[in-house]
């Protein structure tokens, strides 16, 4: 009998489709996915791919922006109720009022922001590239940084530069506490520790290393270290484990789980592919749209981070 994944990649190969899926995603999800990384590196893949068709394994923002890179593609949710509390945080209006309270202000919108609210900014960032992104506004120009504060004060404190917030978070990282990771540090005295910038300031102190979950994932693989105490959301485990099934790595908290990354499952992937009818107008529930007028201007926002984040051309010598 046909396994849930062969039937996937059955449907996959028929519908000319590629499954991107994030580093938090479910272990068999990651394990079917093309592509599996950070928010950048899932944006670089959407906006290159020669698919017709995008099945996002991650929350909605991802989605939608995909969908904004190639509106030529249809883009599938396989939950479409996965969202991130962190983006819905702030709105475009809330936007436009601190916009209005510190006129002239450069907006940095985390890539974790709906389109509407990128529409409202000028350059987005992901948790990679937040401070290559800030470092080339002019130091003499106001930034405001919505909507994670902590990425937003982490940034600010590596770059010794002044910035408005937007009080927005994580709540799946803000509860590894500080003294949790203290506790593991005593169990683990010869382990590093490994954090993402939506912690806390606090926990962010006692890491050997902050970086996103693809940052994270080079540290892990690359380094001697034989144990990692790992400070993000625990779905990336999986992937650590699989690329250096030799090292130990420490969770922190059973807490660090976001609820809206695991409502994707390996079934609702096949249901999307399976339910997707390019003969007919009726979309299916799993398509991610963006009203062109919004996506326009959001686009100039994801697109100026990205020109940013290419990586420049090796010098010939
Ligand atoms: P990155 O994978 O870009 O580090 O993002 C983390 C995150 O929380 C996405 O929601
Ligand atoms: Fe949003 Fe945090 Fe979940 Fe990422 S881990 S999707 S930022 S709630």
């Amino acid at each position: 009998m046909e396994s849930i994944a062969e039937k996937i990649l059955r449907l996959k190969k028929d519908k000319n489709a590629v499954i991107l899926a994030h580093n938090y995603q479910r272990g068999e999800i990651q394990d079917i996915a093309d592509f599996a990384g950070d928010s950048l590196g899932l944006s670089q893949q959407a906006a290159e791919t020669d698919a017709d068709v995008i099945v996002f394994c991650g929350v909605h923002f991802m989605a939608e922006t995909a969908a904004i890179l190639s509106p030529d593609k249809k883009v599938l949710l396989p939950d479409p109720q996965s969202g991130c509390p962190m983006a819905d945080m702030i709105t475009a209006d809330g936007l436009r009022k601190m916009k209005s309270e510190n006129p002239g202000a450069t907006v940095v919108c985390y890539v974790n922001t709906t389109a509407a609210v990128k529409a409202e900014s000028d350059i987005c960032c992901t948790s990679s590239n937040a401070e290559k992104v800030v470092s080339s506004i002019p130091e003499d120009q106001g930034v405001i940084f919505v909507p994670d504060k902590s990425l937003g004060a982490y940034v600010a404190s590596q770059l010794g530069r002044k910035m408005t917030f937007w009080p927005g978070f994580c709540p799946t990282h803000h509860r590894i506490l500080a003294q949790d990771v203290e506790k593991r540090k005593q169990e683990y005295p010869n382990a590093k520790v490994v954090a993402h910038p939506e912690c806390t300031a606090d926990v962010l102190e006692l890491a050997d290393l902050v970086a996103s979950t693809t940052g994270i994932a080079r540290f892990c693989r690359e380094s001697d270290v034989k144990e990692i105490i790992v400070g993000t959301e625990n779905g990336i485990i999986h992937r650590l484990k699989k690329e250096s099934p030799d090292k130990t790595f420490i969770e922190i908290t059973e807490q660090a789980t976001c609820p809206n990354m695991k409502k994707n499952t390996l079934e609702k992937v096949l249901w999307c592919l399976e339910d997707l009818n390019t003969d007919t107008d009726t979309e299916s529930e799993h398509v991610v749209t963006v009203p062109e007028d919004i996506a326009k201007k959001a686009r100039l926002a994801i697109e100026r981070m990205l020109e940013l984040s290419r990586p420049s051309p090796a010098l010939k010598g």
